[in-house]
């Protein structure tokens, strides 16, 4: 059986769209921890490299545990810390590699290429992007974005943008 896919969007010129995983179309829901983790380990198992994820939201709102979750979901055993300071860390899984960036402290263009953006945004990998707007202009078109907010009422959930 070899299902068709549909691109996710037509955004990028020359770029084949990755394939938003299923339960990731358009819903903002709103999620506890345990619904925001069990998720995420849902998006990671569906996720299949190469694949570019960008988390956006603002302090605290739970970028990098959703990527826990991912990265759990997608078979990474090792755990899996913010990095905060190194701005990348590599994890190995049984599907290949997983970068995981937070591009807060990025100093500019020029630590980006330091950091080897480009070999991984085009590895065969999952990469997973805390504050891509950090790296405006350089995200590749065929990206799966994934944001996350504060709920407005309810302290114990964030409200979920994906796809
Ligand atoms: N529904 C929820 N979803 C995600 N995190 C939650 C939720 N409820 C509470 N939290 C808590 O909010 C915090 C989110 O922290 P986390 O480090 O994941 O955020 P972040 O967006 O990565 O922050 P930063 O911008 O500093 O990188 C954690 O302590 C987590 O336990
Ligand atoms: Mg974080």
């Amino acid at each position: 059986m070899t299902g068709s896919r549909e691109p996710s969007g037509g955004d990028g010129a020359g770029h084949r769209a990755p394939v938003v995983p299923p339960r990731a179309a358009g819903s903002r829901i709103a999620l506890d921890l345990t619904e925001l983790a069990a998720w995420g380990e849902a998006f990671g198992r569906a996720a299949t490299p190469p694949m570019v994820v960008t988390l956006a939201g603002e302090l605290g709102s739970g970028k990098t545990t959703l990527a826990q979750a991912i990265c759990r979901g997608y078979g990474v055993v090792e755990s899996v810390t913010s990095p905060t300071y190194a701005l990348v860390h590599e994890y190995a899984s049984p599907r290949g590699a997983v970068y995981h960036l937070d591009l807060y402290r990025l100093a500019g263009p020029a630590q980006l290429e330091n950091l080897g953006w480009d070999e991984i945004v085009a590895a065969p990998a999952l990469v997973l992007v805390e504050w891509p707007e950090r790296a405006a202009g350089q995200v590749p078109a065929a990206h799966v974005p994934l944001a996350l907010e504060h709920h407005p009422s309810d302290p114990a959930r964030r409200l979920l943008l994906a796809g």
